[in-house]
């Protein structure tokens, strides 16, 4: 399936999962990201690499980050951005992914940014694609969140010098988790060995379907870590509730001073958003001087940038 993803000449044509991508093709998209990185405060420079292009935002799923940091990253490319309200589509009239896709091309769209529920869909667009065009995954299912995975290890790059001797810690659902799997997939894909995912029995994967060593005692995860990443409880990807009340799991598993001070001392504290103050995290840790969450969100415009640059470089 990732085959897919590569032109004839090996290079990213669409970005539809990190399985697959090689360590010398993600550090190139880290470093481009380096160089398009702007702090809050700083006045993006207007480029011109995607001028006369369009990018088309097609969210089936909520979304805040992901979608804003995909318009910005367009924009300031250069390219024009068309954001659709998937609820007010015709696709609720029953038209199907394909035909929004060739609907779409036939008014010039070059780049279809995509978040859908169900699993396969990024990979059914690109396979309809026209060869001109790009397809980008956004969120899919409880599978792949490759952006995400890329801003996640591209802020862990720009705090701790040498991936392969960190101890990352994961913690929350796991097993409903899009971002955890991607970034499990990065970070082994740039060396790290000592990958610990945590949370209750119900919201583990299986063993073996990632790499990392599987924890139910959140403290044991944390000791000693460089990272810690917390995860939102995604209920609307559950059947039925696997997690007892919000007090009992925020003692079992939210990253408080407490638990925190169990990792190393330099531990930078992550989360992909969006948070639910005092259920997985502190409102004190997720604002704390350790916290980089925000710095992720920054980061997400600078590697989204990188990618879609990359299709026209
Ligand atoms: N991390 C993430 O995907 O956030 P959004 O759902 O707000 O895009």
């Amino acid at each position: 399936m990732s085959d897919i993803q590569f032109d004839a000449r090996g290079r990213l044509r669409h970005l539809l999962t990190l399985e697959g991508i090689g360590r010398q093709t993600l550090t190139a998209l880290l470093d481009r990201a380096d160089a398009l990185r702007v702090m809050p405060g700083e006045a993006p420079r207007r480029q011109t690499w995607l001028a006369g292009r369009t990018v088309a935002n097609l969210f089936f799923e909520p979304s805040t980050r992901t979608r804003a940091s995909f318009e910005l990253a367009a924009r300031r490319l250069g390219a024009d951005v068309l954001n659709l309200d998937m609820q007010s589509s015709s696709t609720v009239k029953g038209e199907s992914l394909e035909d929004t896709l060739y609907t779409l091309e036939a008014m010039n769209v070059d780049v279809f940014v995509v978040r859908h529920k169900d699993e396969g869909v990024p990979t059914l667009l690109a396979m309809h694609a026209a060869p001109h065009v790009h397809v980008l995954n956004a969120g899919e299912a409880h599978l792949s969140h490759p952006t995400q995975g890329l801003l996640d290890v591209f802020t862990i790059r720009r705090h701790k010098k040498d991936i392969s001797q960190l101890s990352v810690a994961i913690v929350g659902d796991i097993k409903h988790s899009r971002v955890a799997r991607s970034v499990v997939r990065g970070l082994v894909t740039l060396g790290a060995r000592d990958i610990r995912l945590a949370g209750p029995r119900s919201l583990l994967p299986k063993a073996g379907e990632m790499k990392g060593e599987l924890f139910t005692d959140a403290d044991k995860a944390v000791a000693g870590a460089d990272v810690v990443m917390m995860l939102r409880i995604q209920k609307e990807r559950m059947q039925k509730s696997s997690v007892p009340t919000v007090a009992a799991y925020f003692k079992r598993y939210g990253l408080d001073r407490r638990r925190l001070r169990l990792a190393k001392p330099g531990a930078i504290v992550m989360h992909p958003g969006p948070m639910n103050r005092g259920i997985e995290i502190a409102p004190d840790v997720a604002d704390g001087p350790q916290s980089v969450i925000r710095e992720q969100v920054t980061n997400g415009v600078a590697v989204r940038m990188a990618v879609l640059q990359g299709f026209y470089t």
